[in-house]
């Protein structure tokens, strides 16, 4: 890292201490204000999603306007994705939890995009039958964080090709290479499927509007890591007769080795919470992990700690406080000493563990019907 003021973050690779208002104006992205999420809860029946209230979410595209348009009947749908390279971790649950959230508040239809093809080309050393095996494992979990059935479809990307391929003919022919290269910066010798893949990651954003000949708005929460991907289909979109997708986007879920995003790219398979760590290994990883603590015990009960560097806090925060007054209390608690990390990390493996068993069990449910959510062909009665 040339210096740590300095920061990287593309759909491909995040390094460095992220300034995220400063990453907000390099990508041009609006700030998620405190009126539009008063507007939010109010069409969610009055509460907010942890996610959004505690500010994990912080920017977005056009969020008001696809909010506009809801309220004068329109309603959208949600689209989010992942790339399958290998198990998930709790942080990649964010963009996911988000989308039933507003499945349940608001009725919506979700797409869910696993891009098998996408890791096969941009991560080298990775095979096909990897990708594919993580591509089921990633979508069960996924769906067991309780989409419903009747309004979840799934695009998987390489049996989904028939689905999608019509409308990535359109999308590729309006995105210049000379756009790939600029915004994701490929090196010369990126293989031209990578090159190719940001016309996929569009397609599902237009899809139902294909489907139902009409316009259809969308909305994508997703990693602010995505947003280069977006910027594209945004640009195309009307193009093609299409509306703009919106976008909510969220911060990076830190690494529990104090690195700036739960990501085992290039660093320690410690660094992150796996979904299929079993409870022994989920304990070692949370004990080791970095806090804000002080180096002696007296020191922290004199001066307390600092929980915004801490990866432990972060895990609170972003999922396991159960309530904004357990958040509080445990941040308070933080700060002036009163509770040591040792007792910090019990409360939380406690929280852990028990979302980790529910989980298992919703897996087994959800593997029941992920294979009738796959869309394999066009839709019925839509052009080529
Ligand atoms: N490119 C994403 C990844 O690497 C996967 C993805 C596909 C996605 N479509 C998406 C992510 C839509 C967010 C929103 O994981």
């Amino acid at each position: 890292m040339p210096d740590t003021e300095e920061f990287v973050v593309t759909p491909y690779e995040v390094r460095g201490r992220v300034d995220y208002d400063r990453l907000r104006e390099m990508f041009g992205t609006q700030e998620l204000t405190g009126e539009l999420l008063a507007r939010l809860r109010r069409l969610a029946g009055g509460e907010l999603h942890p996610l959004l209230e505690r500010g994990i979410y912080y920017s977005h595209r056009d969020l008001g306007a696809l909010l506009d348009a809801y309220e004068g009947g329109r309603p959208f749908f949600v689209y989010s994705g992942r790339g399958p390279s290998g198990p998930l971790h709790t942080s990649h649950l964010a963009q996911f939890d988000l989308c039933r959230w507003f499945q349940e508040r608001l009725g919506v239809s979700m797409y869910i995009q696993i891009t098998d093809d996408e890791k096969y080309w941009s991560r080298a050393g990775l095979s096909r039958e990897e990708t594919v095996r993580w591509g089921y494992e990633n979508l069960y979990d996924i769906l067991a964080l309780g989409f419903d059935p009747k309004k979840t479809r799934v695009f998987f990307d390489s049996r989904s090709i028939a689905a999608l391929y019509p409308l990535a003919i359109r999308v590729a022919r309006k995105i210049p290479y000379s756009s790939v290269k600029a915004v994701f910066g490929l090196e010369p010798s990126a293989n031209i499927g990578w090159i190719f893949y940001t016309a996929l990651q569009s397609v599902p954003a237009f899809w139902p509007s294909w489907a139902e000949g009409k316009p259809v708005p969308c909305l994508i929460p997703c990693g602010i890591d995505q947003d280069p991907h977006f910027r594209l289909s945004r640009d195309i979109a009307e193009g093609l007769g299409f509306p703009k997708p919106a976008l909510l986007h969220s911060r990076m879920v830190p690494g529990l080795l104090g690195e700036a995003a739960m990501s085992t790219t290039g660093s320690s398979a410690d660094n992150a919470l796996f979904l299929d760590d079993p409870p022994a290994v989920v304990e070692r990883k949370i004990r080791n992990a970095f806090t804000g603590g002080r180096a002696t015990v007296e020191e922290q009960r004199r001066r307390g700690a600092v929980p915004e560097v801490c990866s432990v806090w972060a895990l609170w925060r972003t999922r396991f406080a159960e309530s904004d007054e357990r958040l509080r209390q445990v941040t308070d608690d933080c700060r002036t000493g009163h509770m040591l990390c040792g007792e910090c990390k019990g409360m939380l493996l406690e929280r852990v563990h028990r979302f980790y068993r529910e989980h298992e069990a919703a897996r087994e449910q959800a593997k029941a019907w992920a294979e009738g959510a796959i869309v394999t062909g066009p839709p019925a009665g839509a052009g080529v």
